[in-house]
């Protein structure tokens, strides 16, 4: 796997020597947050050998490399999902590669479901803490000792200071940001009521199907990590209605504007 690694940074360093500071996940909600960004380089996943591929139709893949509020960003515009079938160190291998191109910082989003029944879809969410255990772990198998010790402690996943630092952004913005434990599922099936009564029990405010997996490996490299998911939908039970893909879809949509502004507000902190 660290070879593969090694590849796929030496793949890259034959197109760009771009030296990001911050890895920037864009999930559902942010699909145009290219728009944001003064592009250097762009990288389809498809060019870098070994590289996992989304299977979703439609979901774009690519690395986006560039400036934003003048810090240099590496953006993935689109991510793979365990559902897909890859084994769960492939998933997270994007992530790796971000991190061994130089970036210290880590801003992870996503789409989620509400489990707090005190949320509405359009929420933003600032992830306080996650449970992930309903994935194998991405350090699974051999350690790769090159980036990071064998058993890493996960008890401040989310960075204090980052956290901290989003909130005051949010509050200067006039952004109400709302704060919850994320809950990784495996996907690709949504929840049953009875699944996510069990994880509201278990002190989870929000469910998806990526993230927890990815904190995890840049939290084993030692990265400084941030998430903010976007609520599309209450999850499962908490309404009387079943979910729809397309309501996630159109939520995530509307709520893109605020959520871009948030993010670029955010990296003109870490500035
Ligand atoms: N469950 C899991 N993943 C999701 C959901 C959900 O309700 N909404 C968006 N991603």
């Amino acid at each position: 796997m660290y070879q593969k690694l090694q590849q796929c940074v030496q793949a890259i360093r034959a197109r760009t020597d771009f030296v990001p500071s911050v890895a920037l996940v864009l999930g559902s909600g942010l699909g145009k947050y290219a728009q944001e960004m003064d592009l250097v380089c762009e990288i389809p996943y498809a060019d870098i050998p070994g590289f996992p591929c989304s299977t979703v139709a439609g979901h774009d893949g690519r690395y986006l490399f560039g400036y934003v509020a003048g810090v240099p960003v590496v953006a993935m515009k689109g991510r793979v999902h365990y559902y897909e079938g890859y084994d769960i160190a492939d998933v997270v291998l994007p992530i790796r590669t971000m991190g061994l191109l130089g970036a210290k910082t880590l801003l992870l989003t996503n789409a989620a479901g509400g489990i707090d029944p005190t949320f509405v879809p359009g929420d933003l969410m600032l992830i306080t803490d996650q449970i992930a255990s309903a994935v194998p772990s991405p350090l699974r198998g051999p350690n790769l000792a090159e980036l990071g010790d064998r058993f890493p402690d996960m008890s401040e996943i989310y960075d204090r200071s980052l956290r901290e630092q989003v909130r005051q952004v949010a509050g200067e913005c006039g952004i109400p940001l709302r704060e919850g434990v994320y809950y990784q599922t495996a996907g690709p099936n949504y929840e049953t009521p009875a699944e996510i009564r069990c994880y509201r029990q278990a002190g989870a405010s929000a469910v998806g199907m990526s993230t927890g997996c990815e904190a995890i490996v840049a939290k084993h490299m030692g990265m400084k990590i941030c998430g903010i998911s976007c609520i599309t939908n209450m999850a499962a039970g908490i309404l009387d209605q079943p979910l729809a893909h397309e309501e996630v879809q159109q939520v995530a949509d509307r709520v893109q504007k605020q959520f871009s502004h948030l993010v670029t507000a955010v990296m003109k902190r870490l500035k």
